[in-house]
C-alpha cells in the first residue's frame, strides 16, 4: 500500500492539515491517518438509506476505534488516550538487543511504542528490526528532512506519554545529565516534559566510575525515575557485578508503574502505601552486628507492585543487595530503632505491609570501639528488646493505617503461631510463610504463604514471591474498595 507522502500535498491543503493536526496534539501524518480512517469508517458504516450522519451512535460497539473515529474527533481523541504511547530510545550498549524484547513486552500490553535508536544503537540492532516489532517508523536522525519540515523531534518529544532510555549508556545518561542536544536521542531528551525512565546498562566499572554517579545523582535530582541496572555477569568474558541492564519485564512493571500513577490511574491509585523490608543490623561494636538471611525480594517486591497499581508508595528497607525498586520513595535504615523512626515519620498513610525480618533483640549497649579477644574469653553479649514496629503502628489509634498487614516468618505450627501473633499484634492481616532452612524462602526466589485473617485462613500456592506481591496488593485494592462502598 502506498505511504502518505504530505510534501506532495498542495500548499493550502498541507497548511489546514498542520493547523488541524496542532489543534489535536498530533502529528501531520497521524492526523492524516485520522481522517483515512475516518473516512474509511464512515463509508462502511452507511447504509441503504441512510447516511453516517443519520446513524443512530448507540447501535456502534462501545469503545472500539472504528466507533471512536464515527463519532468524530471528541470520540477520537478520547479513544487515543486510552492508548498510551512509549518513546523507547535505544543506546549503543550490548544489551540493545534486549531492547526488541522489551518493545515486543511493552506491546503485548496494549502500550504503543515508538523508537528511536542512536547512531551507536545501530552498530548493535537496526531501525528495521525495531520498526517492525513496534509497527511504527523508528527513528535515529536529528536532521532527517522526512520528518524535520514541521519540527519532528519536538513532535516526539510531546507525543510520548513516557520516554524510556534502554538500554541507557553512560554515554546517553551523561548527555542527559548534562542537557546535551547534538543528536536526536538526546535533544528530543532536552525538549521533552513528560516523564523519563533510564534503564542503566554497562560494564562495572563504567558504573562505578565517579563521572557516572555524579550523573545519576543529577538524574534523580531532576526526577528522572531509574531502574536497575542488576548485577550478575557481562556480556564481556570474566567480568560480573552491578551493570547488567534490568529485565525486559522489569523495565515493564516500571513502566506501568510510571504511566499508571502520572494519569492517575491503577487499583491503588490516590492511596499512600508503607512497606518494610529486609533484615535489621543490630551492632554490637563498630564492626560487628546481630543479623539475619532476609534478602529482602518479598519486600521490594511488594513496594514495586503497590507502585505499579498507582499507590505512592515508601519502602523502609534494611541492608539489602538489591536494586530500588523504580517509583518508590526509599528510605535506608540499619536497626530496628531507625526503621521504627523511619515508619512513623512516613505515616500517615492507607495501608502499612511489615515484611522486614526486624531482629526481636539488639546488644543492650553496642560498643563505641571493637571489642578485643583477651585472656577472659568470650565475652558477654547482654540483649535487650526491640520496639515491637508492627504492633507499635497497629495500636496507634490515631494515624492508624486503614489496613495493616504483617509478615509470619515462622519455622514451625506456621499456622497457629500466625494466628496468635494477629490477635497479639493486633494487626488486620498476618502472612505466615515457612523460613525453615528446607523451605528455601529465605533468600530464594519463590514463597508459600498462608493468609490468616478474622474471616480465616486462606493458604496460596507456592509461586514467585513477585506473584505473591501482585496477589497481596490485588486484595489489599478489593479490601479498600470494598471499605469505601
Ligand atoms: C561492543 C561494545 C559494547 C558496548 N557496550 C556498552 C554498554 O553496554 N554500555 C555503555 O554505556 N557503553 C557501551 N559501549 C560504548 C558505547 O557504544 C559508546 O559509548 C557510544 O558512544 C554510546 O553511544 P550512545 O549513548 O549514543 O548510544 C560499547 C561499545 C562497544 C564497541
Amino acid at each position: 500500500m502506498a505511504s502518505i507522502t504530505i510534501r506532495q500535498l498542495d500548499e493550502g491543503l498541507k497548511r489546514r492539515l498542520r493547523l488541524r493536526a496542532a489543534r489535536n496534539g498530533r502529528s501531520m501524518e497521524d492526523e492524516a491517518r485520522t481522517i483515512l480512517r475516518h473516512a474509511a469508517s464512515l463509508d462502511e458504516r452507511i447504509e441503504p438509506g441512510g447516511t453516517p450522519e443519520t446513524r443512530a451512535p448507540h447501535t456502534a460497539r462501545r469503545g472500539s476505534s472504528a466507533t471512536a473515529h464515527a463519532l468524530g474527533p471528541a470520540a477520537e481523541h478520547a479513544d487515543a488516550a486510552r492508548t498510551k504511547r512509549i518513546l523507547l530510545i535505544i543506546g549503543g550498549g550490548i544489551a540493545a538487543y534486549k531492547a526488541l524484547d522489551l518493545i515486543r513486552r511493552l506491546k503485548e500490553r496494549e502500550l504503543a511504542v515508538r523508537c528511536i535508536l542512536t547512531k551507536a544503537a545501530q552498530e548493535f540492532i537496526t531501525p528495521l528490526s525495531a520498526a517492525a516489532l513496534s509497527g511504527e517508523r523508528a527513528f535515529t536522525d536529528l536532521f532527517d528532512p522526512q520528518t524535520e519540515f514541521d519540527i519532528g523531534h519536538i513532535r516526539l518529544a510531546r507525543e510520548a506519554d513516557l520516554i524510556v532510555l534502554a538500554p541507557a549508556t553512560a554515554d546517553l545518561i551523561a548527555k542527559l545529565a548534562g542537557g546535551h542536544a547534538d543528536d536526536l536521542a538526546s535533544a528530543v531528551l532536552l525538549a521533552t516534559d513528560r516523564p523519563v525512565l533510564v534503564a542503566p546498562a554497562m560494564n562495572p566499572r563504567m558504573w562505578e566510575h565517579k563521572a557516572t554517579r555524579r550523573n545519576l545523582v543529577q538524574l534523580i535530582a531532576d526526577g528522572v525515575a531509574v531502574v536497575g541496572p542488576n548485577s550478575g555477569e557481562m556480556a564481556e568474558a570474566s567480568e560480573a557485578g552491578i551493570g547488567r541492564m534490568a529485565e525486559p519485564l522489569e523495565i515493564v512493571a516500571a513502566v506501568l508503574s510510571l504511566i499508571g500513577r502520572a494519569a492517575g490511574e491503577g487499583a491503588l491509585a490516590g492511596k499512600r502505601v508503607i512497606v518494610t523490608s529486609g533484615p535489621t543490623h543490630e551492632p554490637i561494636d563498630p564492626v560487628r552486628y546481630i543479623a539475619n538471611r532476609s534478602s529482602g525480594k518479598q519486600g521490594h517486591s511488594l513496594a514495586a507492585a503497590a507502585a505499579a497499581a498507582g499507590a505512592e508508595v515508601t519502602l523502609v528497607s534494611g541492608p539489602v543487595h538489591l536494586p530500588d525498586p523504580p517509583g518508590v520513595k526509599i528510605i535506608k535504615v540499619a536497626s530496628a530503632q531507625d526503621m521504627l523512626a523511619a515508619v512513623m515519620n512516613a505515616l500517615p498513610a492507607d495501608v502499612a505491609v511489615f515484611a522486614a525480618a526486624v531482629a526481636d533483640w539488639r546488644p543492650a549497649k553496642a560498643q563505641l570501639n571493637k571489642i578485643k579477644k583477651g585472656p577472659g574469653g568470650a565475652p558477654k553479649l547482654a540483649l535487650t528488646e526491640n520496639p515491637d514496629i508492627l504492633a507499635t503502628v497497629a495500636h496507634n489509634t490515631k494515624r492508624r493505617p486503614h489496613l495493616v498487614i504483617g509478615f509470619a516468618a515462622e519455622t514451625d505450627h506456621i499456622i497457629e503461631h500466625a494466628k496468635a501473633k494477629l490477635a497479639r499484634k493486633g494487626c488486620d492481616w498476618i502472612l505466615a510463610n515457612d523460613v525453615s532452612a528446607e523451605s528455601g524462602v529465605m533468600g530464594g526466589d519463590r514463597n508459600t504463604v498462608h493468609l490468616v485473617t478474622a474471616q480465616g485462613v486462606e493458604s496460596w500456592p507456592p509461586q514467585s514471591k513477585e506473584d505473591v506481591a501482585r496477589g497481596l496488593v490485588a486484595r489489599i485494592a478489593e479490601t479498600l474498595a470494598g471499605a469505601k462502598r
